[in-house]
């Protein structure tokens, strides 16, 4: 009896002392293990801008995948998504609190990619795995801990997969991409965020596949559009008024932009036939070239984006091995496949 007493004794002066640890933000004790123990994960998903039509479109993924998983395996997962409208600072603080309040793992688009130290300093301290997505933080950022891992589409693999798009098209029939078949095409560039990853590689990669695949290319003028559609139009808008009937090809280094300089030449009631290419097949993209209003596009595959994001946070929140269910690149990076598609 006395030793059933002492053993109370002892287990009880554990717990506190456990408890103590939990109050102190020490030990094990956090709220993951017992989640998962409840067969419970909650992920925060933070977005750079909740209006941006692609990033909305890996949104909806992101919400599909949760369902079927709470499906597959019974597990209920809470998602967090949270719109930084553009602000780091904003992000910051929004990371700071769904790592405060336990959550399980983030999938963060970071806003400014050379920014990222912040929130991954933060999450570190809270053993509170990241999933960066979309916008690709700085290597060196990316190598500060082992909990750390990048989700996207590559840029110039896009780029390529676009300029090959008008090459394929030019080789066919040089005067549907060469209008007046003057020998050169004119061409015009929608550029996306400066600050973007994306935005230069795709815009390098397009113009050095044209040229590699004999398109005598002749640039007019080109722009920053920030990946929108209004910015695109208005742009747009301008240089067909700058050089009228001398634009052949638009090339755009997302969808909304490309539909943006469509949205241009509608508003104009300008029916010469410019071609124009945009990447992400969203699906607005994917309508304008079921209209014959696009040239080309490059379509991501959205579902596996969101579900490599996905089952890489689920992992984490699980204290499972990622690797063990995807096949990463360098142990941290996850690239989604993109396939190009054409009006015909
Ligand atoms: C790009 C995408 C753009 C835009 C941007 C936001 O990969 O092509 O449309 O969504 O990401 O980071």
């Amino acid at each position: 009896m006395g030793n059933r007493k002492m053993q109370t004794g002892w287990f009880l002066a554990a717990a506190l002392a456990l408890a103590a640890l939990c109050v102190l933000g020490l030990g094990q004790c956090g709220s993951r293990e017992q989640r998962a123990e409840k067969n419970s994960i909650r992920l925060g998903i933070l977005l750079y801008r909740g209006d941006d039509t692609f990033v909305g479109t890996l949104r909806q993924s992101l919400e599909e995948q949760a369902k079927r998983y709470e499906k597959e395996t019974g597990i209920k997962v809470v998602l967090n998504i949270e719109d930084a409208k553009e602000n780091q600072n904003t992000q910051n603080t929004q990371a700071e609190r769904l790592i405060s309040l336990g959550y399980d793992a983030l999938c963060v688009n970071i806003v400014d990619r050379s920014m990222a130290s912040t929130i991954i300093a933060n999450a570190m301290a809270a053993d509170v795995p990241v999933v960066f997505f979309n916008r690709e933080p700085v290597e060196e950022d990316l190598q500060l801990w082992e909990k750390l891992y990048y989700v996207g589409a590559d840029a110039k693999e896009s780029a390529v997969l676009q300029g090959n798009l008008v090459v394929d098209k030019y080789q066919q029939d040089p005067s549907s991409i060469d209008l007046n078949g003057d020998g050169k095409v004119n061409y015009v560039l929608l550029e996306g965020e400066t600050s973007h990853q994306d935005s230069l590689i795709r815009t390098e990669w397009s113009i050095q596949t044209l040229m590699d695949g004999g398109v005598p290319l002749e640039k007019l003028t080109g722009g920053i559009a920030n990946w929108e559609r209004n910015q695109a139009s208005a742009l747009t808008e301008q240089w067909l008024t700058q050089f009228p009937g001398e634009i052949e090809l638009i090339i755009s280094n997302n969808d909304d932009m490309a539909l943006g300089a469509l949205d241009a030449m509608e508003r104009l009631n300008i029916m010469d036939k410019i071609n124009v290419v945009g990447i992400d097949g969203t699906p607005a993209g994917m309508q304008a070239l079921e209209e014959g209003a696009l040239l080309g596009t490059v379509q991501s595959d959205r579902t596996e984006y969101a579900h490599a994001i996905f089952t890489i946070a689920a992992a984490m929140a699980l204290e499972e091995k990622p690797e063990e269910k995807l096949t990463l690149s360098d142990g941290k990076y996850y690239w989604s496949r993109q396939v190009p598609v054409k009006r015909e």
